[in-house]
């Protein structure tokens, strides 16, 4: 027979087993999707104006710091379809367009593309500044 000392190591040990596997689960697709979901919600025009519109654009940062905060999520990993950085083949026919294009899109949102990427205090300047980041190595 087991001391009440052996029993609460031999059920301590047994708790670390069974919770071993629970801990190391891997996300399911919907919990990935749900977790980088875009934060804002689509509106119909006419209805209370967009978190884009209405936030103050913050101070001044760098296209990289932008991409790292709002755009890595899709473009660095190629999320949703979204063109990676610095994939030239991806790219190419988007920057074929021009930029102008190309940045009214990542401003209005573009299919799966969310206006401002979710960066509801981007300026028109910090969607430009990640999008030259975004493409500086093609
Ligand atoms: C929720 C995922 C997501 C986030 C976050 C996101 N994008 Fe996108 N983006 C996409 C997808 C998906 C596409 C491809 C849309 C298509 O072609 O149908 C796209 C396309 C684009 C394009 C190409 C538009 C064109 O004309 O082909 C640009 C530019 C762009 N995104 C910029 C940005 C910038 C800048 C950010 C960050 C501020 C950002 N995106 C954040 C998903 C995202």
């Amino acid at each position: 027979m087991a001391t009440p000392l052996q029993q609460l190591l031999i059920a301590g040990l047994a708790g670390m087993v069974l919770a071993t596997p629970l801990a190391a689960k891997e996300p399911t697709n919907d919990e990935i999707q749900s977790r980088i979901k875009p934060v804002g919600e689509l509106y119909i025009e006419g209805d209370a104006p967009a978190v884009a519109a209405a936030a103050e654009p913050a101070g001044p940062r760098s296209g990289a710091d932008i991409y790292q905060a709002a755009c890595f999520a899709c473009h660095g990993t190629g999320a949703l379809n979204a063109p990676k950085k610095d994939d030239a083949n991806a790219w190419a026919p988007r920057l074929a367009q021009g930029m102008d294009v190309v940045l009214k899109h990542a401003i209005d949102g573009f299919n799966a593309m969310p206006p401002r990427g979710t960066c509801a205090d981007c300026s028109d300047e910090d969607i430009q500044a990640a999008i030259d980041y975004m493409v500086e190595g093609i």
